[in-house]
């Protein structure tokens, strides 16, 4: 067993012993950027969620670091995980500024009961600055638009110093311009700071460039790999069930959708 990395061994993932996705298998490296696509209600979320321990899987195991975290809720190693949820999950009228919510991000690791430290303050305001939202720290989080609000979840994710990021659709609803700027910001992480990125989008098409491998779920199945080994016409076409045509250009590949491009 690697000492590092997650490795996730013949994990089925899903609820109420209903499987979502079966005998799942496969090791995310440090500092790897893994997207992962399918079909709404395919359970990426569901996958995310259950290698970050929200819900239990209903076989197989998870390692974090070689360490069995499968169904330990306080396992230490959860605490190199940090996470972007999907929109729709968290409350968009919360009552709180930015900076608020960006060091709410710590108290998983050191319980709600302890005061904030100074240091702890000037780590959000790094994170902040670094982001581009200084300026908008003691504005109330629910006055903020869509996309300064995922940033400030970002910021939240990465006041805990993780060593993965999961982000579940973090540029969905967000305009073109915010979403390339969260695709930079993510990138960077990667790149400049060595963040593991694990991603679910549905938006193959801005992720490509930085991504390195794909994870693409869908029909009960799944399938892991290097991006341009994975990702075929006939295997998207089939998994969402619709005409998917990949398109080479000299900037990587486009991919279209529908029947009309035929
Ligand atoms: N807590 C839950 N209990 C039971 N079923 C659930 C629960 N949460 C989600 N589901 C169901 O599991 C399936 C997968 O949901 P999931 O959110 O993982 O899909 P997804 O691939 O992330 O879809 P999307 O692209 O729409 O975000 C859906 O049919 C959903 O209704
Ligand atoms: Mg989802």
């Amino acid at each position: 067993m690697n000492k590092w990395g997650i490795a996730l061994e013949k994990l089925t993932v899903g609820y109420n012993g209903e499987p979502l996705v079966k005998g799942l298998s496969l090791f995310m490296d440090e500092g790897e950027f893994w997207v992962v696509v399918g079909p709404n209600g395919a359970g990426k979320s569901t996958f995310v969620k259950t290698i970050l321990g929200i819900v239990p899987p209903l076989e197989g195991k998870v390692f974090i670091h070689g360490i069995d975290c499968t169904y330990h809720v306080a396992c230490e190693e959860k605490r190199y995980l940090s996470y972007v949820p999907q929109m729709e999950s968290y409350s968009k009228i919360f009552p709180a500024t930015a900076l608020d919510v960006v060091l709410s991000g710590i108290f998983p690791q050191k319980g709600k009961l302890k005061p904030v430290t100074d240091m702890e303050r000037e780590r959000a305001l790094k994170w902040l600055e670094s982001l581009e939202l200084l300026r908008f720290k003691d504005v109330s989080f629910k006055y903020l638009s869509g996309g300064q609000q995922r940033k400030i979840l970002i910021a939240r994710a990465l006041i805990s110093s993780p060593h993965y990021l999961f982000l579940d659709e973090p540029t969905t609803g967000v305009d073109i311009k915010s979403a390339r700027k969260i695709l930079k910001i993510v990138n960077s992480l990667h790149k400049k700071d060595r963040f593991g990125i694990c991603m679910v989008t549905h938006d193959l098409n801005s992720v490509w460039p930085f991504a390195e491998k794909v994870l693409i779920l869908g029909n009960g199945k799944y399938l892991a790999g290097k991006k341009e080994k994975i990702i075929k016409e006939d295997i998207l076409s089939e998994i969402y069930g619709v005409k998917v045509k990949i398109i080479k250009t000299p900037a990587g590949p486009v991919f279209l959708t529908g029947d009309k491009h035929y």
